[in-house]
């Protein structure tokens, strides 16, 4: 599997701070029932990208936050998203995850579901640890808004799937996370409103540019390199961008009509929507989005600090559309 981003440059100007974070994390779990330290040692060795904590680190190296509050935030922020995949695995039912079984495999749906509590119990302590009450109040909001899109995902109407439907939902589920990354951390180092609002921004754009290349890649990668199974997506009726395009070039497609309808779809059925959605000229068009969304990110960041760590948000915006894990 090759989803580490070590090698990867724009991680250099929080290097040593990521361990840091990388320690806090390993340490949630000390002294509490030891299934749940074999838990949380199980999901953080697996690897992922960290994305989310590089994105508070860069940002707070930028804005200058104080180190001692923000690596509690960093850390905070990879928990909580820690948190929201176990429960994420379960719901879903899927069982792989950075290339290792997901604990849903292992455990009984009540462990499963008992672990992610204590997760996000152990986000709320870290975020606790700024000190900032607007900082947490932002956090805890987050974590509704993201709960908000996983129900709506779960209950939403497939037949009436449209691209503003869409945006709502992927903001929900990701793009809110990688906006409270930048934003907390310019909260707690108390920028004013101007720069507030130009990291808020950056980090919605990289997150809805992430979410819709998760959903490129659910069509265009391998389940080996992944790390999860690929089109998946599809599989359990989820629409996503690249099949919203398509159902628009194409809205008599029997197998999407089929698929929408949430009628059993066979193999033979999937292979045949994927392969068309593949040659449709769909997948392009969803890049072309996700590129638009970079380029408002990078757009975002003029006016800040021109530092080492403002090279490195531009390197890591790009880095999301030209990622293949
Ligand atoms: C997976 O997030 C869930 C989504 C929001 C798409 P990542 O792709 O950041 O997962 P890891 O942490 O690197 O495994
Ligand atoms: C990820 O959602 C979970 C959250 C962001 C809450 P998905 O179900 O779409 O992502 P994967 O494919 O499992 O990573
Ligand atoms: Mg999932
Ligand atoms: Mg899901």
């Amino acid at each position: 599997m090759e989803i580490s981003l070590n090698d990867l440059s724009f991680i250099e100007p929080v290097k040593d701070r990521l361990q840091l974070v990388e320690e806090r994390l390993h340490n949630q779990a000390k002294g509490y029932h030891p299934a749940m330290e074999a838990a949380l040692e199980h999901l953080l060795s697996s690897g992922g990208k960290r994305i989310r904590p590089i994105l508070t680190l860069l940002t707070g190296g930028m804005l200058g936050t104080d180190p001692e509050r923000l690596v509690p935030m960093a850390a905070a922020i990879e928990m909580l998203h820690t948190a929201t995949l176990v429960h994420d695995d379960l719901i879903d039912g899927s069982l792989v995850r950075r290339g290792i079984p997901t604990l849903n495999t292992k455990w009984s749906s009540a462990a499963t579901v008992l672990t992610g509590d204590f997760l996000f119990a152990r986000a709320a302590k870290l975020a606790a640890e700024t000190e900032s009450v607007t900082a947490l109040h932002l956090f805890a909001q987050t974590l509704a808004v993201i709960v908000d899109g996983e129900i709506t995902q779960m209950f939403g109407d497939r037949g009436r799937a449209n691209r503003s439907d869409y945006n709502r939902r992927i903001y929900a589920k990701t793009a809110s996370l990688f906006e409270t990354s930048t934003t907390a951390t310019a909260i707690i180092a108390n920028s004013d409103d101007a720069i507030k609002e130009k990291v808020r921004q950056y980090g919605y754009e990289i997150g809805m540019a992430f979410q819709i290349v998760d959903d490129i890649l659910d069509f265009t990668s391998q389940t080996e390199k992944l790390g999860k199974p690929v089109a998946s997506d599809l599989r359990q009726g989820l629409i996503t961008l690249p099949a919203l395009y398509y159902i628009e070039s194409y809205p008599d497609d029997q197998d999407m009509i089929t698929v929408i309808e949430n009628d059993p779809c066979d193999e033979s059925c999937l292979k045949r929507l994927l392969s068309a959605i593949r040659a449709s000229g769909s997948i392009e068009k969803a890049m072309d989005e996700a590129d638009s969304h970079v380029a408002c990110a990078i757009d975002a960041l003029a006016g800040l600090p021109d530092c080492t760590e403002r090279t490195s948000l531009i390197e890591l915006a790009l880095y999301i559309v030209r990622r293949n894990v």
